[in-house]
């Protein structure tokens, strides 16, 4: 399929015959504490995107720049859209609905970049991918370049989850944990392909990281009966996981298959703040730490920061802050009445929801999606405070009756 890159800050456009990751006049801050300039958008034919309109259906790789080798034992995508009953009774909102991305192949959303950045490596017969990671964007790369034969090195802090890590280990990437923050370890991660070539993953710097998570959107579509939600939630630290989103269904706009576009909200820590922040003042900076429990959005320097902030604005939607203990409410709750372990991280949509349903920023007769964009497993340490296993109690009844009564 024919597409270009487009610079969103100074609108220049450029061929996409070869790798390309930020606008070369545009890529830098002009202060510092300011939000990185030159993200490139990709724009596919308008002309090809029309014509999937007069199809019976369409999937995801319809809309994918290049081609997705298929390997059975790496089945990305396709995740259940769940209805959850209880949660529905109790919020008192029939058309709630959650969309469990945890169920990827590494456990979390992040495989829909991984590969498509994958098929771009093979299609332009590339064998390293390096890249930066607050964990999951590692361990999913890590899982592509198992499935289709790839090296990854992997740049990440190493305050990371442990699980996160050995996940990364385990599929055979160089794991190089920093003594840093997500934000040095990016920087060193452009450095390292610089110097020794490869393509750099690195979410928000790769326009593939976007192309890839757009596919979310193609697949709601569809797992909707060809129709959108009116409000869906999604968790973000750099803003590239929203960007997606944004991107399947602007794709979707273009190609003349959905009216409108629905509201995507932000939902971001008061511990991790730079996206809401910029987008209620206007002023793309950054902040100068990010302290969030929800590792996977804690993120000072939002990579894809703009483009997110812009998005929100197109989507005319808001941006919605919660706080870590709200977060942590959110996910003992998905677990507890939804049967859904998620991480904090994605709990956070949820917990945004719950926010914004009090608040009465949405209606109880709206359809509502919740992006889960990550499996519990990843990060057992964040429920450690919440709950913990019960000491053994001897071998007979009367110990088992005196325990649970007590
Ligand atoms: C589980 C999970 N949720 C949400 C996010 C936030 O995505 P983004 O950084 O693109 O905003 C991430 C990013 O690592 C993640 O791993």
């Amino acid at each position: 399929m024919d597409f270009k890159y487009a610079c969103k800050k100074c609108g220049k456009e450029y061929k996409a015959d070869e790798i390309m990751y930020r606008c070369p006049e545009c890529n830098r801050s002009e202060r510092s504490g300011e939000m990185q300039k030159g993200n490139l958008r990709t724009l596919i034919d308008p002309d090809y995107l029309k014509g999937l309109a007069g199809r019976e259906s369409v999937s995801p790789a319809d809309f994918m720049p290049y081609p997705i080798p298929h390997i059975s034992t790496y089945p990305v995508g396709n995740t259940p859209l769940i209805g959850p009953k209880r949660l529905r009774e109790k919020s008192g909102c029939d058309d709630l609905w959650l969309k469990n991305d945890g169920m990827n192949p590494s456990g979390s959303f992040k495989d829909r970049a991984s590969q498509v950045v994958a098929s771009q490596a093979l299609h332009f017969g590339v064998p390293t991918v390096t890249l930066a990671s607050t964990g999951n964007a590692g361990s999913a790369m890590a899982c592509a370049g198992a499935a289709y034969g790839l090296d990854i090195v992997l740049f990440v802090p190493h305050t990371a989850p442990e699980n996160k890590l050995l996940q990364s280990v385990l599929y055979g990437a160089k794991v190089v944990p920093i003594e840093d923050t997500y934000d040095a370890a990016f920087s060193l991660s452009l450095e390292y392909t610089e110097k020794y070539g490869g393509i750099n993953r690195n979410t928000g710097y790769n326009p593939m990281t976007i192309e890839g998570k757009k596919s979310i959107s193609i697949e709601l579509f569809n797992d909707l009966g060809r129709s959108i939600p009116d409000v869906m939630y999604v968790p973000v630290g750099d803003g590239v996981i929203y960007s997606g989103v944004f991107k399947g269904f602007y794709d979707l706009h273009v190609a003349g298959l959905i009216p409108k576009l629905p509201k995507l909200v932000a939902v971001q820590s008061t511990k991790s703040n730079a996206i809401t922040t910029a987008w209620k003042s206007g002023d793309a900076r950054t902040i100068e730490k990010a302290t969030t429990r929800a590792d996977s959005i804690s993120v000072a320097s939002p990579a894809n920061g703009r483009m997110a902030v812009n998005y929100i604005n197109d989507s005319d939607a808001w941006a919605t802050e919660v706080s870590d203990e709200e977060i942590s409410a959110a996910q003992l709750e998905l677990a507890a009445e939804a049967g859904t372990f998620v991480e904090p991280a994605a709990a956070a949509a949820y917990a945004g929801f719950n926010a914004d349903l009090a608040a009465g920023r949405v209606s109880r007769d709206q359809k509502i999606v919740v992006l889960l964009t990550g499996i519990g497993f990843k990060d057992m340490q964040a429920v450690t405070s919440a709950v913990s296993v019960p000491k053994a109690v001897k071998p007979n009844m009367q110990a088992v009756e005196e325990f649970l009564q007590s």
